[in-house]
């Protein structure tokens, strides 16, 4: 890719440390192990998170041996180099550790500093930002020459892109090391600027941000949905606000307002569509869900709109 260093440059990667055990980092472990086949950690505030990501990701390695794409000794080969653990000093030996924890800058700086005084002086660090100023984020590091921006998509095993980003401080083995693993991984990297939601998010917090707009402007819910099918994408816009999930959604409008308030509003619209409880569904954990059922339901003619 253009702006990629040599691959010679590269770190061999021979254990990956995963921080956050969320959905976005269990479905990161997985992908790690399963494409590398190394040794993969992962590590959230306390046990039970970790024990949630782990059970997500046997039950995946589950499906995949029940679809045939993977025999038992695999699933078992995978089970076994998935390691879940709340004590950080045993990330001491990786080489390429990435992190998938909230999208706050103090949060993410917390998390590398307390990595940092653990992994090797040139052990690679990898953020999965959506949207952050990668330089912010390693703007306290001891080395932050081995920083990169690694940002996946969802759903992460299918998604085919990751997006690198470097920053001034980055080095060249870090980011050559970036795109080896991406190959690896089975990705197409692309090399993108650190700016703002660099590039697919600008797009798409375009897309879903006008969507919630237009339906405050007087534009039902599904009629947004119904003008957008034909478009062909993959995804209706309130498909797409339920599959990245309206938390994270908002927070990259919030991101991308906050840089260019005169190209992004910021996210007051997507918090207005989660209040109407007549559309939107919560789920155990009081997360809300189901803006793309909540078009359905307004096609059925079940609520208002
Ligand atoms: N998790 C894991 N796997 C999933 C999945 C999910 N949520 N959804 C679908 N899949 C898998 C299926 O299991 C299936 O795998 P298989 O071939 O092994 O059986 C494969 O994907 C295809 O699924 P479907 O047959 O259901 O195919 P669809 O044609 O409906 O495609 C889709 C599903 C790939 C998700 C497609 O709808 C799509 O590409 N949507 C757009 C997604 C998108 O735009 N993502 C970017 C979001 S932005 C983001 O993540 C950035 C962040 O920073 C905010």
């Amino acid at each position: 890719p253009v702006g990629a260093p040599d691959k010679a440059l590269a770190k061999k990667v021979t254990k990956v440390g995963i921080i956050g055990a969320g959905l976005m980092a269990s479905q990161f472990a997985l992908l790690f192990v399963r494409r590398l086949q190394v040794p993969v950690l992962i590590t959230d505030l306390d046990q039970e998170r970790v024990d949630k990501g782990l059970s997500y990701i046997r039950d995946e390695i589950g499906k995949l041996e029940a679809k045939g794409r993977i025999d038992g000794d695999q699933a078992n080969k995978l089970r076994g180099l998935i390691h879940g653990t709340t004590d950080k000093t045993e990330y001491a030996d990786c080489d390429f550790v990435i992190e998938a924890v909230f999208e706050e800058v103090g949060v993410k700086q917390q998390v590398f500093g307390d990595i940092e005084k653990i992994i090797a002086p040139d052990a690679i660090l990898a953020t999965n930002t959506s949207s952050l100023s990668v330089e912010e984020i390693g703007a306290k590091l001891e080395h932050p020459e081995r920083l990169v921006g690694f940002h996946f998509f969802n759903p992460v095993a299918v998604m085919p892109l990751i997006e690198i980003v470097k920053t001034p401080a980055t080095n060249d083995a870090a980011l050559s090391t970036a795109f080896v693993v991406a190959k690896g991984l089975g990705k197409n990297a692309v090399l993108t600027a650190d700016a703002p939601g660099f590039v697919v998010n600008r797009l798409l917090a375009k897309v879903m941000g006008e969507a919630a707009r237009a339906v405050y402007e007087g534009t039902p819910l599904l009629t947004v949905e119904k003008a957008f099918g034909p478009l062909g994408l993959p995804m209706t816009p309130f498909q797409l606000i339920d599959l990245v999930g309206w938390k994270v959604a908002a927070h990259v409008q919030d991101t991308m307002a906050h840089a260019f308030p005169d190209r992004f509003f910021a996210s007051e619209n997507f918090h207005k569509l989660a209040e109407l409880p007549e559309v939107v569904e919560k789920d155990k954990s009081g997360r809300v869900t189901g803006w793309s059922k909540a078009a359905e339901k307004v096609l059925k003619g079940e609520v208002g709109s």
